[in-house]
């Protein structure tokens, strides 16, 4: 019998996989299509202090090997995430609730987190300095290490009973900076990597197919870049890390472990297949024990 069960900051997950936030609604919006009690952990929609509509549409592109998304951070904001999306989710899931916060000011973040904290269906607060779709916000506070680390610091001072793990951009020169001033300035883990900022044009109408111009890449062909950015921080800090980027298989989720995952996130893998999570999750004790592995455990940072 393969264990599958790793320990993220003192919570015990019973597998790895966890979809990866703005890919799988707030959960509920799949409870009837499977079990979500396979799921090691689900991570919800970014969620501001106010409710957004998000960008206008056309707001997704095909691309080869994944998709452009430019979605906006459409949620209901975080009243109705504490107040009916979590305590609905709960009814249906004990596995890990990560609430994912995002903002357009350190007070917005603390504030969110704040709420986030004292709500008791939520494991984990994963902040998101990372979306590059908003303009003034998101991705503006994880493109630079004094940035990153002022919201950290911030949502650690509220964020008392929960561990706090903050999603990082891959749209920097040194992941690794950003990731250092976030272990510094106190965070209990990290999330990488976000989506990479790309562009399409329709050459007949000669203009950019997504309404807002420019959106977030993801998908299989992300997956070798963020492998290599996890593998570069999972070295360079001592908390553990969350992979995510690419992720489409059982041996996909192994790769990024053995880089130093200790969880790993299924993101644009969910929008081509809602099954993609249970899956990946049923074939990964064959695959294991096919590499002679007993615990999953024991290949993290293996390489
Ligand atoms: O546009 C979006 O809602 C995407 C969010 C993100 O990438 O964090």
């Amino acid at each position: 019998m393969v264990d599958l069960s790793v320990n993220l900051c003192g919570i015990n997950l019973k597998n790895p996989v966890v979809p990866a936030s703005g890919t799988f609604g707030f959960g509920l919006e799949l409870a009837d299509s499977f079990d979500l009690n396979v799921l090691g952990g689900i991570s919800l929609k970014g969620t501001t202090q106010e409710p957004r509509y998000g960008n206008p549409t056309p707001r997704v592109a095909e691309c080869p090997g994944g998709m452009i998304n430019s979605v906006g951070l459409q949620n209901p904001g975080i009243d109705a995430l504490v107040g009916q999306k979590v305590p609905a989710l709960r009814k249906v899931y004990d596995g890990c609730v990560i609430a994912n916060i995002s903002g357009f000011s350190v007070d917005e973040y603390r504030h969110c987190c704040s709420k986030a904290n004292d709500c008791d269906g939520i494991d984990i607060v994963e902040v998101n300095i990372s979306c590059p779709n908003v303009h003034n916000g998101g991705m503006a506070f994880g493109t630079s290490p004094q940035a990153a680390a002022e919201v950290t610091k911030a949502v650690k001072e509220v964020c008392t009973a929960k561990p706090v793990f903050i999603k990082l951009s891959p749209n920097v020169t040194d992941i690794v900076a950003i990731a250092r001033a976030c272990e510094d300035a106190g965070a209990d883990g990290l999330t990488l990597v976000n989506t990479f900022l790309g562009m399409r044009i329709d050459i007949k109408q000669r203009k950019p197919v997504i309404a807002n111009t420019m959106g977030g890449y993801s998908g299989r062909a992300v997956f070798p870049i963020a492998l290599r950015m996890v593998y570069q921080v999972a070295h360079a800090c001592k908390i553990p890390v969350m992979g995510c980027g690419g992720v489409a298989s059982a041996a996909d989720v192994i790769e990024m472990m053995m880089a130093g995952a200790t969880a790993v996130q299924v993101g644009a893998e969910n929008l081509r297949n809602p099954f993609a999570c249970p899956e990946i999750i049923a074939a990964l004790p064959a695959k294991l024990t096919e590499l002679g592995i007993e615990s999953i455990k024991d290949i993290i940072s293996i390489v």
